[in-house]
């Protein structure tokens, strides 16, 4: 091949890389004085949204799992900002609740911006969470509306607050059916790692599109919701835990590569959603690359359902 070809080749793999890592957000503002609240910033997206967030001033609160990969983050979020780390584990309802009663204790009296990020996708064999729902769903979403609900009064004393929900353009894979919200009826399938978990990943995604679209309705608290990209972070983790999904996977690196955001890259939507002017936020909008977008099979009436469905599981957990 004539190295004309190879050059011109190579500009275009390029030139289709910068075109799919689209979507920057260009707003900067003050940040001082006001309040983020963050799921999953102890890495990936939520680490890079925290630090970028923190560089303009906000006071940073950092809700993770895993605190020692948390304190990593936390010590450089000092140095920018003032900032805190509270335990929580979503797949844990009553760890939600004690995470709530941890930031209870730091006496914030006002959460202005709630980005709910952290979220586990494709786990190799079915898995439920310690209340027994579908992993997936009870992390993604029941963790996060429980999480939401109880951070209510913090949201209602800022002014102009919002919900601002790391959902996916996998919401498209969704089936939901509140019959088996679990999924459990394919529990057993040997489909289940290559297809009825992105299925449960994808209802678990349409879920934070539902609840960004109605919590204005139930709270007078703006919601959206964002994909954030096709992003290289440990999202894919039990992906890449199993052996030939590994091969796999390093075999396509150099093409995943080319279609990939990096983490900065990746929190650039979230940044939006989180620093767009109030009036300007599409109140229960779903945005993509920085721009709202139509999600699909999203409509009011769903929304509805599902908020019922949900305060009705999480009853014994929303009682003071
Ligand atoms: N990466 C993508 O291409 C992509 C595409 C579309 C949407 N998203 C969404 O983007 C969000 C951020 O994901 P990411 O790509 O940055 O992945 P990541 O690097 O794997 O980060 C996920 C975060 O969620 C946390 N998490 C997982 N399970 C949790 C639990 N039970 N309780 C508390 N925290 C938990 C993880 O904490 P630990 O470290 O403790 O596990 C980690 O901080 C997710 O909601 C994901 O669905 C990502």
């Amino acid at each position: 091949m004539c190295i004309f070809c190879i050059l011109g080749i190579a500009i275009f793999l390029w030139l289709l890389h910068i075109y799919m890592t689209g979507g920057v957000c260009k707003i900067k503002k003050n940040l001082s004085g006001k309040v983020v609240f963050i799921t999953g910033a102890n890495t990936g997206i939520g680490k890079e949204t925290a630090l970028q967030l923190g560089t303009m001033g906000a006071t940073i609160v950092i809700a993770c799992r895993d605190t020692i990969k948390g304190q990593a983050v936390l010590d450089e979020l000092n140095k920018l900002t003032k900032a805190f780390m509270i335990k929580l584990d979503l797949s844990c309802l009553n760890s939600v609740k004690q995470s709530v009663e941890d930031f209870k204790k730091l006496n914030i009296p006002q959460i202005d911006i709630l980005i709910n990020n952290a979220g586990v996708m494709a786990p190799q064999t079915y898995k439920t969470t310690k209340q027994s729902y579908e992993l997936q769903f009870g992390t993604n979403h029941l963790g996060h509306f429980l999480l939401t609900e109880l951070l209510v009064p913090y949201l209602k004393v800022a002014q102009q607050s919002r919900l601002v929900n790391v959902a996916s353009l996998a919401h498209k894979h969704s089936k939901l059916d509140f019959q088996d919200i679990n999924c459990s009826q394919y529990a057993n399938s040997k489909l289940w790692p290559i297809k009825y978990n992105l299925q449960a990943y994808g209802n678990s995604k349409l879920c934070n599109i539902l609840h960004a679209m109605e919590v204005s309705k139930r709270h007078g608290i703006k919601g959206c919701s964002l994909h954030p990209g096709v992003v290289r972070t440990e999202l894919v983790r039990e992906i890449v835990g199993n052996p030939i999904l590994n091969i796999v996977f390093k075999l396509v690196t150099p093409i995943y590569f080319i279609f990939t955001k990096s983490c900065l890259q990746g929190a650039q939507t979230t940044l939006q959603c989180a620093l767009e002017d109030y009036d300007k936020l599409v109140d229960g909008g779903y945005y993509s690359d920085c721009k709202i977008k139509q999600p699909l099979f999203a409509n009011k009436q769903l929304a509805e359902k599902l908020w019922e469905f949900s305060t009705e599981k999480l009853k014994p957990y929303l009682q003071k």
